[in-house]
């Protein structure tokens, strides 16, 4: 037996020779709350951990979450020995079972059993593109899945070619882009479900600085519409950025100074989070003491109401030839001037607003020259 012996939330588990990342707790305790909270509300959890690695969410799901039934699958049969070390309580009660199978085939045997899910985990590597649509077949309606994405390169506009192939959409660079890397993955799902007359609603969107999670509920009616699945318009030469709809595509420019657009999609431009859900996962996490993802679920709470971009605090700055504005004194100088204003998880060094980027340089200035004046 591997000797090392880790602890996650309730949960201790070896990892041998399985992938494991410590710090990557944050996106499995956000996974293990929305989860909780479904079991609340639907009476039932039963969980398809796709890609288990060391099973250390299915030990989760199972301890935190009171998951009822759990499938754990890893497409690697070298980790049976750890699965069934780790999730031996769950399997001795009877209510897990361990398989190696290749993912899209776990999904259509699901479909083809008609053994629909309640929670799906696709904790893929690199791109999440080819299960996008596999996994639908194994959610149950209203069931949620859970993905990740690593393939941030791709969606930030470093490779259109391939953002093509993987999202059916354009990518193209811009200060904004790791919020679009999270909306051409929700984008991707919708059109997929959409295609078999479904919808997905996002529950919450997360970048973690390195990858992307999305957690999408499944529901039976199309959600995909002109308006809120469009494109980015990002403007070079001002620095602002517009949506743009399927039917202006051809007349698209700059609103402020008629320039022309970069345009990146199409991509999701509705909500990256679910106001309720969101609300009641942060109420669990202040029962359970879990103050860091509490105030992490407050920041995504403030910004569900924004147009689907940010503006960064250097952009700011170099734009307008100042020093880079503190977060906070600028949010507050928006709000004072009757604009709504919020950080992002996203990015530490942006702010979400309703305002256009020349706003916030004039706010900035002004910022600059009442501390030059306060300081003389
Ligand atoms: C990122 S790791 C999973 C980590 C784990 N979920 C966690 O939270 O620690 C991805 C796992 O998926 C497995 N895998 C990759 N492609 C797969 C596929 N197509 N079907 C099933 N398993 C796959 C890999 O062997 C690897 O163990
Ligand atoms: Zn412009």
């Amino acid at each position: 037996m591997p000797e090392i012996y880790y602890c996650e939330g309730k949960a201790k588990f070896y990892v041998g020779k399985a992938f494991y990342n410590a710090q990557s707790k944050v996106v499995r305790d956000l996974g293990i709350l929305a989860a909780n909270i479904y079991r609340q509300n639907n009476a039932q959890l039963r969980v398809l951990d796709a890609m288990s690695g060391c099973g250390v969410r299915s030990l989760r799901y199972w301890l935190e979450s009171g998951a009822d039934w759990i499938w754990v699958n890893e497409g690697n049969p070298d980790l049976n020995s750890i699965l069934q070390q780790n999730l031996q309580e769950a399997i001795a009660q009877d209510c897990c079972q361990i398989t190696h199978q290749d993912a899209h085939r776990l999904f259509f045997d699901c479909y083809s059993r008609r053994d629909y899910y309640d929670l799906v985990d696709v904790d893929c590597f690199g791109s999440a593109a080819p299960y996008l649509s596999t996994m639908l077949w194994a959610t149950k309606i209203n069931g949620l899945m859970y993905l990740t994405s690593t393939d941030g390169r791709t969606a930030t506009g470093h490779s259109p070619q391939h953002s093509l192939q993987a999202y059916g959409a354009y990518a193209r660079s811009h200060p904004a882009a790791q919020e679009q890397a999270l909306r051409l993955l929700i984008g991707s799902v919708q059109q997929q479900a959409a295609t078999k007359g479904l919808g997905v609603k996002p529950i919450f969107s997360f970048f973690t600085g390195k990858t992307y999670r999305v957690m999408l509920r499944l529901v039976k009616n199309i959600q995909l519409t002109e308006n809120n699945y469009g494109f980015i318009g990002y403007c070079h030469h001002c620095g602002n950025y517009q949506t743009v709809s399927w039917r202006k595509l051809a007349k698209v420019t700059c609103v402020h100074d008629d320039r022309s657009l970069t345009i990146s999609g199409a991509m999701w431009l509705g909500e990256l989070h679910n106001l309720s859900m969101l609300q009641k996962m942060q109420s669990l996490a202040k029962l359970w003491n879990w103050q860091k993802i509490a105030d992490l679920i407050e920041i995504m709470l403030n910004e569900i109401n924004f147009p689907p971009y940010f503006y960064t605090l250097g952009e700011i700055g170099r734009r307008g030839k100042l020093d880079i504005p503190k977060r906070s004194q600028l949010i507050q100088a928006l709000q004072d001037n009757g604009y709504r204003a919020s950080v992002t998880h996203i990015n530490a060094q942006a702010i979400k607003t309703e305002a256009d980027l020349h706003t916030c340089i004039t706010l900035t200035r002004k910022l600059d020259c009442l501390s030059k004046l306060g300081k003389s």
